[in-house]
């Protein structure tokens, strides 16, 4: 794994939030990205910035908060899971936000046979198993390129979404 770290400025806290609000007018889909630590202990939050990266070979990346225990996870194991949320686990999007250390003892998970995960079956359309493959610092969030190993379809539910600062499901057809 490489890592590399890109030098910054501090912005002005007006145009930090002048960027958030920029940023939710970008609609996305809205994941939980989960790992296990070295001892087995899950964690996850809830992420909307996965982005498609190559098609072959399948990479992705997602920009995690530096600091936040489930990227501590992702670094320490070299691995992490993107679960693809659908359009009925915007409580578990919620849960996944709120930093509730209580979040994977009251939602069904399950590593698989070969030691991928954690999967929340229940609540995601698709499931990624990805390998980090380089991490990048950049200001206050963590860059990780994930190698999609493997991917599981659970559901063919519509996804979840997230724009505004709101949650909203796929339009009816
Ligand atoms: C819809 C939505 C999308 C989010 N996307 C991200 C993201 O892409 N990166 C990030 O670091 N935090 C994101 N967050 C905030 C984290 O979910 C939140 O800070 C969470 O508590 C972090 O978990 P941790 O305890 O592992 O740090 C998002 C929150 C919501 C509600």
């Amino acid at each position: 794994m490489t890592e590399s770290t890109i030098q910054t400025t501090a912005a002005t806290a007006a145009l930090c939030d002048d960027f958030r609000s920029m940023m939710s007018g970008f609609p996305t889909g809205v994941a939980v990205i989960a790992a296990e630590d070295l001892d087995g202990t899950p964690w996850g939050m809830t992420c909307s910035s996965v982005c498609s990266v190559a098609l072959d070979p399948p990479t992705l990346l997602v920009c995690l908060r530096d600091g936040s225990p489930t990227l501590q996870a992702v670094l320490a194991s070299g691995e992490f899971t993107v679960n693809l949320l659908h359009e009925d686990a915007q409580g578990v999007a919620e849960l996944f936000a709120s930093g509730d250390p209580e979040r994977f003892r009251v939602t069904p998970w399950e590593r698989t046979a070969d030691g991928a995960g954690p999967h929340l079956p229940r609540d995601a359309h698709t499931i990624a198993d990805c390998t980090v493959a380089l991490t990048q610092r950049m200001g206050d969030h963590v860059t990780v390129y994930g190698r999609v190993r493997d991917i599981r379809r659970p559901s063919g539910r519509p996804p979840l979404l997230y724009g505004l600062r709101q949650f909203a499901a796929w339009p009816a057809t």
